[in-house]
């Protein structure tokens, strides 16, 4: 049994300046940042911090918070720690709350336990629910296409688990735009729609805008919760002077030190210097930047302190960009030298 002071939630925690984002044409509305709880989050990190981050997050107005069933480390901690969480200090909260989780990478060893099939989704969130002592997760998302199980396989697994109950909706992340409009289709028309795609999006990574995913999703209803727009790191302050101890990069946790090149610095200082003429933090236009697209419904930030995330969640404040801002950043990056 965890011993500890009770928590009790600010009761001005939504009018601390977050603001919240319809998704698609849905019932849902999002907060404009939610917490992504892939890495910091696990058996690694003291648990006190992890706590504190997560109750810091819902005071600050986040009711969004995105997990899958292999965030931590080791797998299936991050799910652990939410689960204490909620246990201890958020369950009184838990329909102000909007949850996710995710199955679709490496989980456990043998054919059942990765990609895409029926047999290994349903399986998966049934052991991601136990670890977060839930009935049901508000979001359940297939984590990345799959080529090799039949499209229909999966999404009809999605399809039975909201209807089983055990989310309330579901979504696909990391799917390309051909199969996303298939899923769309197959999803609209058995009445249980597709509530959200989750991918990629940042200044330094555009794919889903320049592949037609964001387009299609915006006239289809579906809407778009957007992750690494900082880089995981890159797009912020945390490399100008060097990689800090610590850091995810001198981690080498999926970020190495060896992508933090002198030229990417030094293009990171450019735009760190267009941030600060907007009166923002490098970390908050970075965010901006993502939530300014007409598809964004959230961005996901990952945070190691709750200094950090309360930067980030001073993004939502200045989400409009001026032509001229938009070629200096480009600029910045050598786009305008490459298109
Ligand atoms: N669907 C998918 O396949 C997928 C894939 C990746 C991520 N996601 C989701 O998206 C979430 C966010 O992804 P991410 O963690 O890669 O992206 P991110 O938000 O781009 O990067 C987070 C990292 O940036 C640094 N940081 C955060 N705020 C900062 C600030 N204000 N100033 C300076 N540095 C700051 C921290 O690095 P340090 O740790 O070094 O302090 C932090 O760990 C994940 O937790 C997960 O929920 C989903």
């Amino acid at each position: 049994m965890d011993q500890g002071i009770r928590y009790i939630a600010s009761p001005g925690r939504y009018e601390a300046g977050m603001t919240y984002r319809r998704c698609g044409r849905s019932g849902i509305q999002l907060s404009s940042i939610s917490l992504g709880l892939w890495q910091n989050f696990g058996d690694i990190t003291p648990y006190s911090r992890s706590r504190d981050i997560i109750l810091h997050a819902f005071d600050r107005g986040i009711v969004s918070f995105d997990l899958a069933n292999n965030y931590g480390p080791p797998y299936g901690a991050a799910e652990e720690t939410m689960g204490r969480v909620l246990r201890n200090d958020l369950r009184p909260y838990r329909d102000e709350l909007f949850i996710s989780t995710k199955a679709g990478f490496d989980m456990w060893p043998g054919p059942y336990g990765n990609w895409g099939s029926r047999k290994y989704l349903i399986s998966s969130l049934d052991r991601s629910l136990q670890r977060m002592g839930l009935e049901y997760v508000d979001i359940f998302y297939h984590h990345r296409f799959d080529p090799h199980t039949p499209v229909e396989e999966t999404l009809q697994a999605l399809i039975d688990i909201v209807r089983q109950g055990k989310a309330l909706y579901a979504g696909i992340s990391r799917w390309p735009l051909d199969q996303l409009k298939k899923a769309a289709l197959y999803m609209k028309d058995r009445d249980v729609p597709c509530l959200l795609l989750q991918d990629r999006l940042s200044l330094i990574d555009r794919h889903n805008i320049k592949e037609g995913q964001l387009d299609f999703i915006r006239q289809a209803g579906i809407g778009f919760i957007g992750f690494s727009a900082l880089g995981e790191g890159v797009l912020t302050d945390r490399y100008l002077n060097g990689i800090p101890e610590g850091s995810r990069a001198a981690r080498g946790s999926h970020l190495t030190a060896d992508k933090i090149t002198p030229e990417l610095v030094s293009r990171i200082r450019q735009l760190d210097k267009i941030a600060r003429q907007r009166g923002q933090t490098l970390a908050q236009m970075s965010t901006s930047w993502v939530l300014a697209h007409p598809a964004t419904t959230s961005v996901i930030t990952g945070c190691s302190s709750i200094g950090q995330l309360d930067d980030t969640i001073g993004a939502v404040h200045n989400t409009v960009f001026d032509p001229e801002e938009l070629q200096a950043i480009d600029r910045a990056l050598g786009y305008s030298e490459v298109s």
